[in-house]
């Protein structure tokens, strides 16, 4: 991958005249006026944007509530249902017959769902919930693939005030275990099978081993979509088809009116120690960014259709799949399958197909599209009409220059603005990114802060360091939509997030960036902690290493470092001691290939080492430390540049030079 230029030397993209002119936030000077009313009254400006963009059943008379920080409470005393703002409103505003939903199976399959035929299944799955005694607070796992089902019932949670934790169905059983353990789920939502590049894959046979797993005693029920129609053991009392559950329930359901602060959802992401950690979102505050940016970012109008290739299994298909669109009405894509099945083609058929307007993914996606374009012309995006096209996004990791001007040229057709969004799971909602309408573009760059977003780079004591200096990305003010705690964790949360470093002031992101001298444009540098980004897949080291320690049979020692990767942005290098001798040839291969299975097992195939080195041990100093830097430039393959004198065994660093 080409290294980022800094924006001083970059070229500038602008947007068209036309764009900037019809956009929702139009030209530099709005975007700077918005900066500037949330800078004068900060509290006012939120405010604003809560009454306008949320409808709520009780009114809120205060905004921000710090007398507890870091624990900030937004609109506490407002009341309000998530999903009463993304469907019903829209249903009250006369657009019940618009399509909410474009749904297309891994196979080709299209189903439309208005917002009328939502709202219907919606209340019917709450319905449904209610009858089998889940309520409001209640946690509900949801492991499911993508599907109208699955949006369907993560607004059904919300709308009875049960909160819902997204599992990605890519994660393993005992991935699975330790999510439903530390929510203390009462029901599973799942599907009898997912379907994904041809292919069917298990989904409810994870969950039935994840609760043969032992800590699930809190699961009362498991309620199973039908999707392929698999020969299934059903579990008597426990397992329930979801067909039958709700099958004679009505398709009205009364909101349950929660409180700004009721926790809409749970959703765990990875951190620099061996757990995953439960992120808690807000209804309020969660709700008004994800509109608010959806609106802002994607510039979303009404004839539009949006399509972001997220799963709902990540923060990005919570916040523009199921609530951020959804909440203005818009008419957006749910896609079941892969880019690349039946061909590498797929996504640019479906944008000429379906007309898509918005297009939003991922520079992991686009950078292997582009190789598979490079080799078949007939998979290239200019066999394909996509003049439908208007704005691009992408997210989850740095986009390197050249794979975004291809996106800009061959997808965009040098027209369309591409907007680069910085954000988190924990932020709920984009933090610092081009506005379409506004903001020359630079690629590489994230840009400008979303306004009201008060993101700042400082040292380690929190001082801030000027323009063209690297420093470690934090966020000054509290936000609507940010992370509300760790979920059974407060004092991680704060540990995590608001460290004594920085007296506990600032948001700490985990994330390294560097502001343009000129421009002062943001352009993330990358993680500062030991979180590797995997094709946009958040993961940690550490999780990484207790899976292969977990090994016990094979594995007497491990340690897990990133290296960069043309398609994937990172990829993950393990460094193995095996509790017998160093493997080699056939044999170290066939314990490669061993040990990445017994990782998909315990996480989940993403979490798979690309790379495995073995050696009789890891590069230590004299004190037993791990020399980690070290590892990172032998897994970059280049020269070791670092001081060697305190190894306490240099001959292994040959040793660690051969992968499998
Ligand atoms: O390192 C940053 C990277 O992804 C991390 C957040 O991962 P996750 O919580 O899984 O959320 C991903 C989807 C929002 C960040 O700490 N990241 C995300 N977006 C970008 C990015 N890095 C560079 N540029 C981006 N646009």
């Amino acid at each position: 991958m080409s290294a980022t230029p800094t924006p001083a030397d970059a070229v500038v993209y602008l947007p068209s005249e036309d764009f900037v002119k019809n956009a929702h936030v139009s030209g530099m000077a709005a975007y700077q006026a918005l900066c500037q009313e949330a800078e004068t009254d900060y509290q006012a400006y939120w405010g604003r944007l809560a009454k306008e963009l949320i409808t709520w059943k009780t009114p809120f008379t205060q905004v921000l509530d710090d007398s507890q920080a870091p624990f900030f409470k937004w609109f506490a005393d407002g009341t309000l249902n998530a999903s009463y703002n993304c469907l019903d409103r829209n249903i009250e505003r006369g657009l019940g017959d618009k399509t909410a939903l474009i749904f297309e199976a891994d196979g080709g399959e299209v189903t439309k769902t208005s917002y009328r035929d939502l709202l219907a299944k919606t209340c019917q799955i709450a319905n449904g919930l209610k009858s089998i005694g889940i309520g409001k607070g209640d946690r509900v796992i949801i492991y499911i693939s993508m599907s109208i089902d699955g949006v369907a019932a993560m607004q059904a949670c919300a709308r009875i005030g049960a909160i819902h934790s997204v599992v990605f169905g890519g994660f393993s059983a005992q991935s699975v275990r330790d999510r439903v353990q530390d929510t203390g789920a009462k029901a599973i939502i799942t599907a009898d099978q997912q379907v994904r590049g041809g292919k069917h894959l298990p989904l409810k046979a994870i969950v039935d081993e994840a609760l043969t797993l032992g800590g699930c005693e809190s699961v009362q029920h498991v309620l199973v979509v039908k999707r392929t129609g698999a020969e299934l053991p059903m579990t008597a009392g426990r397992d329930l088809w979801m067909s039958d559950v709700i099958a004679n329930q009505p398709t009205v359901c009364e909101p349950e009116w929660v409180e700004a602060e009721h926790p809409l959802f749970l959703l765990y992401t990875s951190g620099s120690t061996g757990k995953p950690k439960g992120v808690q979102h807000s209804t309020g505050g969660y709700l008004l960014h994800a509109a608010l940016t959806t609106k802002w970012t994607f510039d979303l109008k009404a004839d539009d259709v949006f399509w972001c290739t997220a799963d709902i299994g990540w923060v990005t298909g919570h916040s523009y799949i199921t609530y951020g669109p959804l909440s203005l009405g818009g008419t957006e894509i749910v896609f079941e399958g892969v880019p690349t099945y039946p061909d590498a083609g797929r996504f640019w058929k479906m944008i000429q197909d379906h007309k898509v307007s918005i297009f939003y993914t991922a520079p992991t996606a686009i950078r292997s599209l582009i190789k598979a374009a490079e080799a078949n012309a007939a998979v290239h995006p200019k066999s394909y009409d996509l003049s439908s096209l208007r704005l691009l996004g992408s997210v989850g990791e740095p986009i390197n220059p050249a794979a975004w001007e291809w996106y800009y040229r061959e997808v965009g057709g040098n027209r369309c603005p591409i907007v680069d969004t910085f954000w988190q799971t924990e932020t709920g909602g984009h933090m610092i990114t081009p506005l379409p309408g506004v903001t020359p573009m630079v690629p590489g760059s994230c840009t400008l802060p979303f306004p009201g977003i008060q993101a700042a780079i400082v040292d380690e004591t929190g001082k801030d360091v000027p323009n063209g200096q690297g420093g470690i990305l934090v966020v000054k003010k509290p936000w609507p939509s940010m992370i509300r705690t760790i979920w059974g964790d407060p004092d991680r949360f704060v540990k995590s997030y608001y460290p004594a470093d920085f007296q506990g002031k600032y948001y700490l992101a985990g994330d390294g960036a560097i502001r343009d001298e000129k421009t002062g444009y943001f352009t993330i540098t990358g993680r500062i902690d030991d979180v590797l980004n995997v094709s946009g897949h958040r993961m940690g080291t550490m999780e990484i290493e207790s899976a292969l320690v977990s090994c016990t049979e094979l594995v007497a020692e491990a340690a897990v470092v990133g290296r960069p990767d043309d398609t994937t942005g990172e990829a993950i290098c393990a460094f193995v001691v095996l509790k017998r001798s160093r493997p080699e040839g056939d044999e170290a291969k066939a314990i490669a290939k061993q040990l990445r299975d017994h990782v998909a097992k315990e996480i989940g195939p993403i979490a798979k080492p690309k790379d495995i080195r073995f050696g009789e041990n890891l590069p230590k100093t004299r004190s037993g430390k791990i020399m980690r830097r070290l590892l990172r430039s032998l897994a970059k393959g280049e020269a070791i540049t670092q001081d060697t004198s305190t190894l306490e065994n240099p001959a292994i660093l040959t040793q660690l030079d051969q992968t499998y």
